[in-house]
């Protein structure tokens, strides 16, 4: 069975982007018992960013219950937390003797702190530290150590999986064929999916849609959604953000609807109740099950225990493989 592997980083609460673009796909793809699943929150990647201990707790309980409420299984995906499945960091450091430093210069996320420093007159690695240095070889580190076929993952994180390969292809070639080449399945919607201001939507924006907040939270933000000031009567564009934002909510008619509605000249005040109402009746259920599990961590613990035990087991019989590879076993 081909094995699927994706992480969420907890770094901020969860948002629509990361559901429509991450969570919900994943999630789907774990339901036909066609693949092998192995879903993790990737807290020892949260590392770079995070400012505290508080941050760090709020964030990880915030993504863990969020994957439970849409819906993951942990009866048919692995679910578990990067930090317990220790192997991983053993073969972190294996594979940073096989990943030249040249293909970590040339990584995005390091490359844009490079430049911002360049254009801002400051040492060409001011803040950087080494977390985010090797960041991409802890990503293939997780990759790398089940085996993994496919990680589905949002545009930005393509570069990431081609360096996984590169590295995999690094040691397979220096020592013997242990690592499987894993491919991404980038999902579309992931890169379009529009914030409140139009642009993509993302935390670095400030233009997010926190998938469980409350429901005054909810109206609030929809209220805020950047529109023209086309008055009502006047014909309004279907490339709006708030259409785009309906059809993720409904089915393929009631979109349609929608849409002839905007047409028709559709006040932006009814629309926006319009999308609040379709994106509260989907996100209730989801948000309910959400605080369910945040009045119950110990459910959660328990649940990324279990997972981890699974996830362990595989992952030794990587390191052992990897181990004898390069001659400190037998
Ligand atoms: N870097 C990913 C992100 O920022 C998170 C991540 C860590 C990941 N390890 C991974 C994703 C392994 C897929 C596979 O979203």
């Amino acid at each position: 069975m081909k094995k699927v592997l994706t992480g969420i980083k907890p770094t901020g609460y969860a948002h629509l982007g990361n559901y429509f673009g991450a969570i919900k796909p994943a999630i789907e793809l774990s339901k036909n018992g066609e693949y092998e699943c192995f879903y993790f929150i990737a807290d020892y990647h949260a590392l770079t960013t995070l400012k505290s201990k508080e941050d760090m707790k709020e964030y990880f309980y915030n993504i863990a219950c969020t994957w439970l409420a849409c819906g993951l299984d942990p009866d048919k995906v692995v679910f578990y937390k990067q930090s317990d499945i220790k192997e991983v960091f053993e073969i972190n450091w294996i594979l940073c003797n096989v990943t030249p430093k040249g293909l970590m210069n040339r990584a995005h996320a390091y490359k844009a702190c490079v430049e911002f420093n360049e254009q801002n007159n400051l040492d060409k690695d001011a803040n950087v530290n080494m977390g985010l240095y090797n960041y991409p070889i802890l990503m293939a580190a997780d990759i790398l150590s089940f085996g993994t076929d496919l990680v589905p993952v949002g545009l930005d994180q393509k570069q990431h999986i081609e360096i996984a390969r590169d590295i995999a292809n690094a040691f397979n070639k220096k020592y013997e064929n242990v690592f499987v080449m894993p491919d991404c399945i980038i999902q579309d919607n992931v890169s379009t999916l529009v914030g409140l201001d139009g642009r993509k939507m993302s935390k670095s924006y400030n233009n997010t849609i926190q998938l469980f907040t409350d429901e005054k939270e909810l109206k609030k933000k929809i209220n805020r959604i950047v529109t023209d000031s086309k008055l009502p009567g006047e014909p309004k564009d279907p490339n709006c953000t708030i259409n785009k934002l309906y059809k993720l909510f409904v089915d393929k008619d009631k979109a349609q609807e929608f849409e002839q509605k905007l047409k028709e000249g559709l006040s932006w005040g009814e629309a926006k109740a319009m999308l609040f109402e379709v994106a509260n009746d989907y996100i209730k259920p989801m948000r309910e099950k959400f605080f369910y599990y945040m009045e119950n961590k110990n459910l959660v613990d328990e649940i990324l225990k279990q997972g981890a035990i699974k996830a362990q087991k595989q992952a030794i019989v990587y390191l052992q493989k990897i181990r004898k590879a390069i001659g400190v076993e037998n």
